[in-house]
């Protein structure tokens, strides 16, 4: 089990190019079971998230290759169409396949997914949509078998809570249905967005991507095309927590700053300033961060709870009381107890966390159990006063494209053994 070594007290400094947003490329890998041909995915980040995705897209019979951040998938028809508990339980994301193979087999069988245990994870909301759309699911054992006798229908889908997953789900499985299909109080993830591009650029037809209501007129097939997938807006808000409490000074390269829009003046509000020019941002730091005062995770346009753990660990060494609210998922503080560990003042409870700013924090040996509280204890093994060891770094590893070594570009002393 390989760990991270983190010598703290190192200011970062320099620039790092943004790698492609994991959110964003593991609904469009999926979605490439549904065009025919040849789909090319630029800016693909290699994490083992997405390879996990590359190996279930070869099981269900496409050729796949890789070079560099380029990934081509060759789909000339799916030999099966049930996924393996084995491969559903490497990602979260995988559950999209349901309505991904559903829409390119008119059935599916996949198990339940994995990802990280941040909440209970339930799929309803992507069963009952997909019930609605004609599809007989019928649940056994964790798996789902699923079939759409009479093809998948259009209709109206009102989401209960704005699932990012289950309106990817949605899209998928309605984009080459009969009729149009209109999902009411869809996410607005900017990763929506990026699948409602490469699926539109594939001959689907879908309006409204980014807002509440999405409208999308099926249509008989859809070709593989080319698509560069956005910049990860979790790993720059990750950089920008390192830079913060580092007191560092760092130009993110590659970002969309609009998808950073709640993210920057929490940065703000603890004394870092930003300077944009065109698609860098540079971000500087204070030699000591003020609190934050209140941190409220939100759906889109929000703030978003990916970037909780990296914002708490930053928090943990302001000066002042922080308050955290975790309104999306019901157990993302699991990173409290290790930062704790480390020196941090830290009461969490429910969706509430205080955060009681100390004048630095210590290293120790901590552990990682989900991918952004990973995160977390990297940022804070960066500032934290002597070794820090870090072990779970297959956590980091689902999210994070060579880390390590990204933050050694910038100036930081870490090794992965
Ligand atoms: C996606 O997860 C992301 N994962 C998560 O990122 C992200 O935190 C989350 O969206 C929110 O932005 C991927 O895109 C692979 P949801 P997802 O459906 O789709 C409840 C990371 O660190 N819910 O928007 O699973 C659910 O339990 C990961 O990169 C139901 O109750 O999130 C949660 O409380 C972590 N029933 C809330 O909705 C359902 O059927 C939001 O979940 C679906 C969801």
């Amino acid at each position: 089990m390989s760990k991270l070594i983190i010598s703290g007290r190192k200011r970062l400094l320099g620039d790092v190019t943004v790698q492609g947003a994991k959110n964003s490329a593991l609904p469009i890998l999926a979605a490439a079971v549904i065009c025919g041909g040849e789909s090319v995915i630029y800016n693909c980040p290699r994490l083992s998230d997405t390879e996990a995705m590359l190996q279930t897209l070869r099981y269900l019979g496409c050729k796949t290759r890789r070079s560099s951040g380029t990934v081509l998938i060759q789909n000339d028809g799916l030999s099966r169409s049930d996924v393996p508990d084995t491969l559903m339980r490497k990602t979260r994301g995988s559950v999209v396949l349901l309505g991904a193979v559903l829409a390119a087999e008119g059935k599916a069988k996949i198990c339940l997914p994995g990802g990280c245990d941040i909440g209970i994870r339930p799929i309803d909301i992507h069963i009952k949509a997909l019930r609605k759309l004609g599809a007989v699911i019928k649940e056994r054992r964790g798996c789902l078998d699923c079939r759409a006798p009479h093809g998948l229908k259009g209709c109206e889908i009102a989401l209960p809570f704005p699932s990012v997953g289950a309106t990817e789900d949605i899209m998928l499985a309605a984009c080459t249905a009969s009729g149009e299909t209109v999902i009411t109080n869809a996410a607005r993830e900017p990763e929506i967005c990026d699948l409602a591009d490469f699926l539109n650029r594939c001959g689907a037809k879908i309006q409204g991507a980014g807002e509440s209501t999405i409208v999308i007129d099926g249509v008989s097939r859809l070709s593989g095309r080319d698509h560069a997938i956005i910049p990860d807006r979790i790993v720059a808000a990750t950089l920008i927590s390192c830079a913060a409490v580092t007191g560092g000074e760092i130009t993110l390269k590659g970002v969309i700053r609009s998808h950073l829009s709640s993210v920057i003046p929490v940065f703000e509000d603890a004394g870092c300033t930003f300077a944009l020019s065109g698609n860098e941002l540079k971000v500087t730091a204070p030699e000591r961060l003020r609190s934050m005062k209140l941190v409220r995770t939100m759906p889109y346009p929000g703030f978003p709870t990916d970037a909780q753990a990296p914002v708490l660990a930053a928090a943990s060494v302001a000066d002042g009381t922080t308050v955290f609210i975790e309104n999306i998922f019901e157990n993302r503080y699991r990173h409290a107890a290790e930062l704790a560990r480390m020196g941090a003042d830290i009461r969490a409870e429910g969706k509430f966390a205080i955060v009681e700013g100390v004048p630095g924090l210590y290293g120790a040996a901590v552990e990682a159990t989900d991918l952004r509280g990973a995160a977390a204890l990297v940022a804070a093994g960066l500032c934290a006063e002597g070794k820090t060891e870090i072990s779970g770094v297959k956590y980091l590893e689902r999210g994070y494209e060579d880390f390590e070594q990204v933050l050694t570009s910038l100036g930081a002393d870490i090794v992965k053994l």
